[in-house]
Parts: structure tokens; sequence; C-alpha cells
């Protein structure tokens, strides 16, 4: 395998501040508990704050570290060629919604930005999707026609502003972009100042009810009236999630760039292979982040090789010099290209509350239903639930399992830094070498519903090819649905 050129990590993260809330120890009681610290989360728990709530929020890992984290930010109502899409398959009442909610979402972020004074290095731009491929500007000439009926402006133009060849674009003016994690960090330092307790290093090892939700960690637990699982894929949900949508991953990467100015805007194409770009900043300086196609999350055996490709891809493209960080980021797909957010079973689950299934435009939607959360929870009827309704039907065609990508015959095919997955008779067994060149195993069977993990060569991680579980090389979760690390193995 090649070597792979820059830090591991997002830049986002990166540029932040880190944050250091405590472990949760011992027990609580909150109005509402919330279970995940990215944008979901903490935009529930601010607006629950703001009416006067109490909250606790649990935090896995680290603040906004994680999906929003490693997302390209960009606070915008253009979504890729969707409007279209949506007025043609679920009609023009739910596409306007659709419209409304995410415009109302990228308010909802400024307004915080400013009432809260966050520095998150939030810059206004135009945003664009393009094509490169005159038989496709019909789509965009469409896209633009379907934007307008919504009420949203959008202008046709013949080329993008990037220094390659375009024959397209579609431009929505005054659009966007920021750091995710520094924005989630002022959202968070907002909760704590009204009242709002956040706990990290606190993942959720189980949710249930008893008179009230029950959150259980492995330091303590917490009781509320409310649960919200704001995970990326749900932890637990009384409707599965799981099966109504489909994980998938795209590979980032963040070049160092001398004048940001030839890349004035955000700009998504729709070429086979697609491409995402903006800019942005760390502590070093200017950054331009250009993002590759999505693939499964653990359905490809050499995602180094993607990284590969984008570089090349961006080399020949941008105006791009050193690569400074470098990062695979995961979200869901949902058959309709609509979140699910809401009570999933208010019958028989009453007060349990999801957010799940972003189609990679998890900004503005993340905002918007944290906030329709938050207001249900306080009596407020929401305007957007129909459109979200986590209990809608769902073509159970959709989701797909895949396979592990990694099995290989015996550990002298495992080199340093890399990692195989074993088949002794029933055991499958998730082995890599250190770069020293020791040998580690843990069980390659996937604590959600059993599935065989593949090795991921770029960020050193086991995905599953089922529902998009992530685990660091020793075993402990990164990413859900499953909350239980892989099992230890002595070899
Ligand atoms: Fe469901 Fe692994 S994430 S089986």
């Amino acid at each position: 395998m090649a070597i792979l050129l820059g830090q591991p990590g997002s830049c986002w993260v990166a540029a932040a501040t880190a944050t250091d809330f405590p472990r949760l120890e011992g027990s609580l009681r909150a109005d509402a508990v919330v279970v995940g610290a990215g944008i979901v989360g903490l935009t529930t728990a601010l607006r629950l704050c703001e009416a006067g709530r109490s909250v606790v929020v649990l935090e896995g890992l680290r603040t906004g570290g994680q999906v929003t984290g490693r997302s390209t930010a960009k606070i915008t109502t253009q979504h890729a060629l969707i409007y279209r899409h949506l007025i043609d398959t679920v009609g023009l009442e739910l596409a306007q919604d659709y419209a409304d909610a995410n415009s109302a979402g990228a308010q909802q972020i400024r307004d915080w930005v400013n009432n809260h004074a966050i520095a998150c290095d939030l810059d206004s731009k135009d945003a664009y999707t393009y094509t490169c491929s005159e038989s496709r500007r019909a789509e965009v000439v469409a896209e633009a026609e379907a934007a307008r009926q919504v009420g949203l402006e959008a202008d046709l133009l013949d080329r993008a502003p990037v220094p390659f060849e375009t024959t397209a674009a579609l431009r929505f003016p005054d659009q966007a972009q920021f750091n995710p994690t520094m924005y989630l960090i002022g959202l968070a330092a907002a909760v704590t100042a009204r009242g709002g307790r956040i706990f990290e290093n606190s993942r959720a090892t189980s949710i249930d009810e008893a008179s009230r939700w029950r959150v259980v960690t492995d330091g303590g637990a917490v009781d509320a009236g409310d649960v919200i699982v704001a995970t990326n894929m749900t932890v637990k949900s009384p409707v599965g999630m799981a099966n109504r949508t489909q994980p998938r991953c795209h590979t980032a990467m963040a070049f160092r760039i001398d004048d940001p100015r030839p890349v004035d805007g955000m700009f998504i194409g729709i070429d086979d292979p697609t491409h995402s770009i903006r800019t942005g900043r760390d502590a070093e300086g200017p950054l331009l982040v250009a993002l590759g196609p999505k693939f499964n999350t653990g359905w490809d055996g050499d995602v180094a090789r993607r990284f590969i490709e984008l570089e090349k891809w961006a080399r020949k493209n941008l105006p791009v010099g050193d690569v400074a960080w470098r990062w695979c980021n995961e979200d869901y797909d949902t058959a309709d290209r609509i979140p699910y957010a809401g009570e999933p079973d208010p019958t028989k689950a009453a007060g349990f509350h999801i957010a799940t299934g972003f189609n990679a435009w998890g900004i503005t939607n993340g905002t918007v239903t944290g906030t329709m959360i938050a207001d249900l929870i306080c009596g407020r009827p929401s305007r957007w639930q129909k459109l979200y309704d986590p209990a809608r039907p769902y073509p159970e065609d959709f989701h797909k399992n895949g396979r592990s990508q990694s099995i290989v015959s015996s550990t002298h095919d495992i080199a340093p830094g890399m990692g195989g997955v074993i088949v002794r008779g029933d055991e499958k067994i998730a082995a890599w070498r250190d770069t020293e060149g020791a040998l580690r195993a843990v069980s390659a069977t996937c604590t959600h519903k059993g599935c065989t993990v593949s090795w991921n060569n770029a960020d050193r991680t086991w995905d599953c090819p089922c529902h998009g579980s992530i685990f660091a090389a020793d075993g402990s979760v990164i990413h859900g649905p499953a909350r239980k690390p892989l099992a230890q193995i002595a070899l």
C-alpha cells in the first residue's frame, strides 16, 4: 500500500480547541437526556435549555469530533440535485417543506453564531452545483427551475467559477460555510451557561424505559422524561432505523493553498466520480478541502486507493499544495433522500426521539431537526413533523448488507500497520499489526448484529459493511449503531 500523505483527522477538529467536559460518574435526573454531542444533539440541548428545561448531554467521545466534525460543513439549502427529485417523487408540498425547513436551519445557525458570539470562521459564500458534461446540462437547468418553484434564489450559469472546465452551474447566492467543530463548541458553551450538563467519554451502553427513560454509561446513569438519540445512526430505536438507511462514506482531504481566491464558493459536482470542494483554514493558514465520491461503508477493501485518486484529481484540477489532513466521513442515505427525525413510536415509546439519515446534508437538516425535536418536547407543534416522519413507509429492499472485504488466509499476509480477518471454523478474528510489527486481535464479529467487519486501510479502523458501525483497531467503538466494543481475543 502506498504511504498516504497528510495527518489523519479532520482539519475542523484540528483547528478547534479541544473541550474537556468530565466523564459521567453517578446518577443524575433531568427533564431530557441527549445522547451525542453533534449538531443534532447540541441544537436540541440548547433549544431545550432556552425553554428552561434541565438537560444532560452524553457524548461517547469528544464534542463535535465525530460525524459533524468530519462533514464539509456547508450551510446551504443547495443539496446537489434535490428539488427536481423531491417534486417528482414526494410532491411539491413536501419539496417546499424541505426547502423551507433547511432555510430555517441555515438561519438558526446564523442567528446563534451572532447571538452567542461563536467564533467558528463563518463565511458567506455562494453555493454551486456544476457539471463538466454537456449531456448533463439539462439536469442542472431542471434543478434551477425546481429550486425557483420552491422559492429559492437560483441562477443558471454557463460555467462554475472554478479553475477547470465546466459546462453548466447552478448558483445559490449568500449561503455560508464554517468550522463545524468550533460551532459545536460554541453551542456547548451556550448549553452549559444555561445550566445544561455535558459529559464526554460517556458512551451510552443501554437505553431503557422504567417509569422514565434511563440511559446507562460505564460510569453512571441518567433518568429523564425524554431521551434524544442523536448519534448519527441511532444506537437504539423502537422502530429500527438501520434497515431503513444505507451507510456510506466519503474520503476528504485538506490541502495547503497559497491563495484561496481561485475557489471562491462551495462546489459540488454531479458527474461520476463526483467531487465536493470548499475552502477553510487551520492554525497554519488557508486550506482547500476536497471530497471524493461516496462508497458504502466497509464495502471497499482498499480505501487508501480512494485517497490517492482524490489527491490526483485535486492536483490536476486545483491549485493545491501539500496534503495537510485526510479523513473519511460517514453518513446514512434514505430511500427518499429525506432524513428521519422525531418520535418514531409515540404510543409505545413516548418521549423517545431520534434523528438520522441525513444523506450527507446534515448541517441544515441536523439543525432544523434538532430544533423540531426540542419544540415537540416543549409542546410546540412543528411544521416539519410530516416531512421528517421517522415511521413513514420505506422500501424494504433499500438497505443492503455487505461482506467483509478483508479475509486473509494467515497472519503472515498482514503487513505492519495493516489488518485482516482470519476465519477459524465459526470464529472470525480481526487481526492487525502495529507499526512495529506486533500482532493484536479482536473478534471480527460486529457487536450490533453479528456481521463480519472490514479493515479500513486508510483510517486503520474496523468498518462494518452492514449498518456502518466503526471500531478503532483495538476494537473500541467510534461510531454506532454498535454500543459495545469488539471482543478481545488472545492469539
Ligand atoms: Fe449492524 Fe455491524 S453495524 S451488524
